[in-house]
C-alpha cells in the first residue's frame, strides 16, 4: 500500500514554494510532499529520512527531477550538520510531515502495528534497540512511565506489571504477543480503540527519540530559515503538536502573560523574530477524513520569519 499525503494543499498553502526556493522536506516517506512541492514552482528540495526504505524510493524521485531533488538519510534532528554536509547554509522552506508512513505501518516486519503479527522492532531507521529489547529489560516502573508519559495511557501500571509477569515466562518478541499481553492487562474498551494503541504508540515515540527529534528539528529548523521563510508542521497526537504549538507561539514572541487575563499573553513582543501563519492549528476537511482515516488526527502550523522592520506587514 502506498502512502497518502495528508492535508497536501493546506500544506502547499503554508509553505508558498516559488521560483528558486530552497526547501527542505525534513520527512520525506513516500514523497507525497516532495514531488507535490517540486510540481509547485521550479525551486530545489532537501529531503531527509532516516528509513533507508524511503531513501530508496527517493532515489528513484530524484531521477525525475534532475538536479532539483537531494536526498540524504538520517534524522531531522541533526538537520543542521546534514545540510551543512550538503552545503546549503540557508532555507526558504521547511516543511515536516510527523509520525510513520503507511509503508511503514503496513509492513509487519517493522513491527509498528498491533494488527499484524511481526518482529517487534519499531524502529524508523536501523540504529538503536528495538521495542522488543526495552519491553525485555526495562524495569516495570519506567516501562510503566514510558506507556503514562508517551501514550498517556491511564493503565500503564497495569499493563507494564503484566509484561515484566509475561517476559519472565517467555521472550516477547513479536507484535501480536505484545499485544495480546497488552489486551488481557485491561477491562474491555468502551471506545472501539484497540486496547494496545496507546502503548504502541509509547513504545515507538520512546524507540525513535520522536519528541527528541522533533524538538533538535524545530529549533534547528529556525534557526535556517532565511526572513520571510516558512516552517511547516503537520503532527498527529497531543504530544507532537504541544510541542510545535509552544514552540511557535515562543518564536513569534506569544509567551504566557503573568495571568490569563493579562493582555500581554496575546500580543506579540516588540522583538519577535517570526509571526503565525496559523494562529489555530488547521485540520483536515470532513471529505479528507473521509477519504483518509488515518488523516483524523492531523493538525497543521505554519510560522514564518519576519524579514527585518516588516514585522506583521507580510502577507
Ligand atoms: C508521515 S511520513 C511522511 C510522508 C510524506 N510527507 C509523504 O507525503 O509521502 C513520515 C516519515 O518521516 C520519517 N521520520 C520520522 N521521524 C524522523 C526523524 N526524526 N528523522 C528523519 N525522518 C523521520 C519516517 O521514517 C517517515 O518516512
Amino acid at each position: 500500500m502506498s502512502h497518502i499525503p495528508v492535508m497536501l494543499s493546506e500544506m502547499l498553502d503554508a509553505l508558498a514554494p516559488f521560483a528558486g526556493a530552497r526547501i527542505l522536506d525534513g520527512t520525506f516517506g513516500g514523497g507525497g510532499y516532495a514531488s507535490a512541492i517540486l510540481d509547485a514552482a521550479p525551486c530545489t528540495l532537501w529531503a531527509i529520512d532516516r528509513d533507508s526504505a524511503a531513501i530508496a524510493r527517493g532515489a528513484a524521485l530524484a531521477a525525475r527531477y534532475p538536479g532539483r531533488l537531494h536526498v540524504i538519510e538520517g534524522g531531522f534532528g541533526d538537520l543542521l550538520g546534514l545540510l551543512h554536509e550538503a552545503g546549503v547554509d540557508a532555507l526558504d522552506g521547511v516543511v515536516l510531515d510527523l509520525g510513520v508512513s503507511s509503508y511503514q505501518i503496513d509492513e509487519p516486519a517493522r513491527g509498528f502495528s498491533f494488527l499484524r503479527d511481526g518482529p517487534l522492532d519499531m524502529r524508523m531507521g536501523a540504529q538503536g534497540p528495538t521495542a522488543a529489547d526495552l519491553v525485555a529489560t526495562l524495569p516495570e516502573a519506567e516501562l510503566a512511565d514510558i506507556l503514562y508519559q508517551f501514550g498517556e495511557e491511564r493503565m500503564s501500571r497495569r499493563i507494564a506489571r503484566a509484561i515484566v509477569r509475561a517476559r519472565a515466562e517467555a521472550p516477547i518478541e513479536t507484535t501480536l504477543q505484545l499485544a495480546a499481553i497488552i489486551r488481557g492487562a485491561m477491562p474491555p474498551q468502551r471506545d472501539g480503540m484497540h486496547p494496545a494503541t496507546r502503548s504502541f504508540q509509547a513504545l515507538r515515540i520512546r524507540v525513535n527519540d520522536e519528541l527528541g527529534e522533533i524538538e533538535r528539528a524545530l529549533s534547528a529548523a529556525a534557526s535556517i530559515l532565511a526572513p520571510g521563510g516558512r516552517l511547516v508542521v503537520v503532527s498527529f497526537h497531543s504530544l507532537e503538536d504541544r510541542l510545535v504549538k509552544r514552540f511557535f507561539a515562543e518564536a513569534a514572541g506569544r509567551t504566557p502573560g503573568p495571568s490569563r487575563h493579562d493582555p500581554r499573553g496575546l500580543a506579540p513582543s516588540v522583538a519577535a523574530e517570526f509571526r503565525l501563519l496559523t494562529p489555530r492549528a488547521l485540520r483536515p476537511c470532513d471529505e479528507e477524513i473521509r477519504r483518509n482515516p488515518r488523516s483524523r488526527s492531523a493538525r497543521l502550523r505554519a510560522l514564518q520569519r519576519l524579514t527585518p522592520g516588516t514585522q506583521g506587514a507580510l502577507s
